[in-house]
């Protein structure tokens, strides 16, 4: 795969996805630009649930395709898994011992999940979601602990997360100083989004992102999903005309 120059990586659900109308306008404008933006995109979702909102909703298909949180990564034509990273996120990862402590957490629910990459469940509000990190930290199981929309409870192999996913792709198949968009909407998009690349909150975020604390180079739309996107890359990567071939 030939290095990427320009690469948005986004979020689906509740921003690359949610407006179809500011969805179009981005699109439309990458296709207007002299060069091509590669898209990775970077989901909670897993492989077959992100195919599925791809073909709903008629999205390009990526070159990169991140998803269940961050544990997986699919890039080229054909999506194939990168093996390398499947080799980091399966190292010290024993999702039966999460499975175990879990079990004596009241007030959470198991999401049901086609493999163990990661385990993920529904919490009633933050409580039970806390009671669960003290006890997988009490049991010293070695994890990444995700809480997203008040809800979304996504035990990760340690080091997983979208952002250490995202960081190891930029590293594997981008250009160095490759002109980058990140963009997100939620809790699990926190990590990426402070990475330090360009990056975007957009405005309809969930509160958790918009307590985020601010770096110099993150930017918080005023439109919603698509559009917040399309507002930010203008924002650091300037016009088409600016876009050297
Ligand atoms: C998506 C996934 C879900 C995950 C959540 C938060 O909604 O489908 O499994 O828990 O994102 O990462
Ligand atoms: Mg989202």
């Amino acid at each position: 795969m030939q290095k990427i120059r320009y690469l948005l990586a986004t979020d689906l659900d509740g921003t690359f996805v949610g407006d179809e109308a500011g969805l179009r306008e981005l699109l439309d404008y990458y296709d207007s630009l002299p060069e091509r933006v590669a898209l990775a995109y970077v989901t909670g979702r897993h492989r077959a649930s992100a195919m599925d909102l791809i073909r709903g909703e008629g999205l390009p298909l990526p070159d990169i395709l991140v998803t269940d949180v961050g544990t997986s990564v699919f890039a080229g034509p054909e999506l194939v898994e990168d093996l390398g990273w499947k080799q980091r996120m399966t190292e010290n990862w024993d999702p039966q011992a999460v499975l175990r402590t879990a079990g004596g957490v009241p007030g959470i629910r198991l999401q049901e999940l086609p493999d163990t990459r990661r385990v993920s469940f529904y919490s009633d509000g933050g409580e039970p979601a806390e009671k669960l990190k003290y006890a997988l930290s009490a049991e010293g199981i070695p994890h990444t602990f995700v809480f997203s929309s008040g809800r979304d409870v996504d035990i990760l192999p340690e080091n997983g997360g979208k952002g250490a996913a995202l960081r190891y792709v930029i590293g594997k198949f981008a250009e160095e100083n490759a002109c980058v968009l990140v963009a997100g909407d939620s809790g699990n998009d926190l990590d990426m989004l402070m990475l330090g690349y360009p990056s975007v909150i957009v405005s309809n975020a969930r509160p958790e992102l918009l307590e985020a604390e601010n770096h110099e180079t993150l930017f918080r739309a005023t439109r919603p999903c698509a559009g917040g996107i399309l507002e930010a890359w203008m924002h650091f990567h300037g016009s088409a005309a600016d876009i050297k071939g």
